[in-house]
């Protein structure tokens, strides 16, 4: 089965076909970055109205780089939430549009769901009968989470960011220092050859007795980024220069640290709380070397199989929507007809 996906839920247009939830025919991105760059952030407006430009020509390109046409895909998949409900809604817009002019099954997916999913989609990833339970670490610029999935479609979170997610909190530290955006892959760069013990920045949430907990999930399997990002400007405003050179690369270094720690860590605990037959990191930030590292580490350490997602689909891509979407149509679970968006959503079981 060939599915056509579409994903704008933030600043990457996207179209893809894949085939049988696995195989990628196509993966086109018209990736926004540079016009959001001035701005050190994702601007919603200037979003949508790229959506509306480059959308029909990425799915011409998709379909095309695929052999494709519109008549021999099976169906279209889009992402409904979450995201920007003003670019969500023009994938939402183009894909119901298709799916009613070529009488063609719609699928929508949430956006989490299509990251998730992103780990099976590589030549030589294992078969689902060998990896549920699943211990799932998504890393993405909008969130943090520690998800639990004893089967396909089925999501219990352990636990979650309480403020700023990983992504969130490199974009921010590399506002602070200058740097530009995005923050993931430059304070990477410029943490090159730094020494990563030179400060020890937080990582969030280690007091256990400070405040009261008013979150419903383990204080020890959430994650918070705030203070990190705080403590960074209050380390660079006491500084009495700007820092540069191996001060910068220190810190840079230092930074990414405790951002992976704080990660890596949690899925620790995770692995010790709960027994699975293997662990993945998907989302923007599983790109980042030191993550990943520290991650294959722990894979070692306990024997546990780690799927990292392939570096073409851990940022933003329409490829995981549709195969996302495949799962759905394989076990029967498209849900109720897709009848708007929801900037909100959240994971729950199919
Ligand atoms: O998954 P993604 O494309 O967006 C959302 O779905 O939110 O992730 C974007 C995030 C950004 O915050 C970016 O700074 C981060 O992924 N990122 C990285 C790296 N490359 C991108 N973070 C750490 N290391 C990287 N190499």
């Amino acid at each position: 089965m060939k599915i056509l996906g579409l994903e704008s839920s933030c600043d990457e247009t996207a179209a893809a076909v894949v085939e049988d939830g696995r195989k990628v025919l196509s993966n086109a991105i018209y990736s926004q970055i540079a016009k959001h760059r001035p701005y050190g952030g994702v601007v919603p407006e200037i979003a949508s109205r790229n959506h509306v430009v480059k959308l029909p020509g990425i799915i011409e390109e998709a379909l095309k780089s695929a052999g494709e046409t519109y008549d021999s895909i099976d169906a279209i998949a889009v992402t409904y939430g979450p995201g920007l409900a003003s670019s969500l809604l023009i994938g939402y817009s183009a894909a119901k549009t298709l799916a009613l002019r070529l009488n063609k099954p719609l699928i929508g997916v949430n956006h989490h769901e299509g990251h998730l999913h992103s780990v099976f989609m590589k030549e030589g990833a294992p078969e689902e009968g060998d990896v549920f339970p699943l211990l799932g670490l998504l890393v993405s610029g909008g969130d943090s989470s520690l998800i639990l999935m004893k089967g396909p479609g089925q999501y219990e979170i352990l636990g979650r960011t309480i403020d700023d997610a990983a992504g969130e909190a490199l974009d921010k530290a590399a506002a602070i220092l200058n740097l530009g955006y995005p923050g993931g892959p430059v304070i990477q760069k410029t943490a090159e050859g730094g020494n990563s013990d030179a400060i020890r920045f937080p990582r969030g949430l280690d007091n256990v007795d400070r405040g009261k907990w008013i979150y419903k999930y383990d204080r020890d399997l959430c994650f918070s980024f705030s203070g990190l990002k705080t403590s960074l400007l209050t380390h660079v405003k006491n500084l009495d220069h700007e820092p540069e050179g191996d001060e910068l690369r220190d810190i840079a270094a230092s930074y990414q640290e405790a951002v992976a720690d704080a990660l890596a860590s949690r899925v620790e605990r995770a692995l010790e709380r709960f027994e699975v037959k293997s662990f993945s990191c998907a989302g923007g930030v599983s790109l980042n070397k030191v993550l990943r590292e520290k991650l294959t580490a722990l894979s070692e350490k306990t024997g546990i199989p780690l799927l990292l997602c392939p570096p073409s689909l851990c940022t933003d891509n329409a490829a995981m929507i549709a195969g996302a979407a495949y799962e759905k149509i394989r076990l029967g679970k498209t849900g109720e007809k897709l009848q708007d968006v929801n900037p909100n959503l959240r994971l729950t079981d199919w």
